[in-house]
């Protein structure tokens, strides 16, 4: 039977092209969003591929979410915790509700989402976490204390819990992408961005897809020995 694979964040940037790669695998593939109907409606049209709305910050949606998916198609097998938001600013300027919104869906969501799957996935001896983080985790980003603290958290995390999940048969892992062109970083100010893309040595911003196939090789039966690692995909922008 295909495995069952849940992505947050999944019908738009970066989780559009996880949970489409992921289905092309051949999962089972359900996709969270938090606000945007219009562009999940979109996604399931083009892709067949079902959509489920709650909010990664909200440790009981999550539950609840969690459990109509897998209601509808099965115990999850895979999670991808990748829905993330930016609220940059310099930290002179930034406000506590631009930490707090950020630390609430970027860190504790990746734990709102892990812990009610956790022991399913324990019972059955096999899971699959697989939390994106960022390259901002790994070098810092001026105008994102938050961010920057919430998705080095997110490496943390995952050290963490691959040391609890490994005799469990659940391999947990990092992705740390770089600049990937996507709304989220075409949202940045243009001068900056091309400022950035100049420091990245492949010499262009990553594409969506590049992400997802780390994705797909991370959940893959045959990665069992990959685990509390942070693969790094940013074309040699910072070497962690
Ligand atoms: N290093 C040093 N100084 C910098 C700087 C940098 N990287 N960026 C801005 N500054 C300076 C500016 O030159 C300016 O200096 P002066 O006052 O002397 O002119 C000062 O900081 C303030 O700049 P602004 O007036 O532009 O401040 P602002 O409040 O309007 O905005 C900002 C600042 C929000 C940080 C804006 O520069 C910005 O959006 N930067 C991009 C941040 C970024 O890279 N975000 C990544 C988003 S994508 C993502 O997060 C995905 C991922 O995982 C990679």
């Amino acid at each position: 039977m295909a495995r069952v694979a849940l992505v947050t964040g999944g019908t738009r940037g970066i989780g559009a092209a996880i949970s489409k790669a992921l289905k092309e695998a051949g999962y089972n593939v359900a996709a969270n969003y938090a606000g945007n109907d219009e562009a999940a409606a979109k996604f399931t049209e083009e892709t067949g591929i079902a959509t489920y709305k709650w909010s990664v910050a909200d440790y009981d949606a999550c539950a609840e979410g969690i459990a109509r998916v897998e209601a509808d198609l099965g115990p999850v097998d895979v999670l991808v915790n990748n829905a993330g938001i930016t609220r940059d600013a310099p930290f002179h300027k930034m406000t506590r509700e631009q930490w707090a919104q950020v630390m609430d869906t970027n860190l504790s969501g990746i734990f709102n989402m892990t812990h009610p799957l956790w022991n399913g996935m324990r019972e059955r001896k096999f899971g699959r976490v697989i939390n994106i983080s960022s390259i901002n985790g790994q070098k810092g980003q001026f105008g994102q204390v938050n961010y920057s603290a919430a998705k080095a958290g997110d490496i943390g995390f995952t050290k963490a819990l691959a040391q609890e999940g490994a005799r469990a048969g659940i391999t947990v892992n990092a992705i740390a992408p770089g600049y990937i062109g996507t709304e989220m970083v075409m949202a940045v100010p243009e001068k900056v961005r091309e400022a950035i893309i100049s420091t990245i040595p492949v010499g262009r911003l990553g594409e969506p897809e590049e992400i997802a196939r780390a994705v797909v090789f991370l959940a893959s039966d045959e990665a069992g020995f990959v685990t509390g690692s942070t693969m790094t995909v940013n074309g040699g922008q910072y070497l962690a």
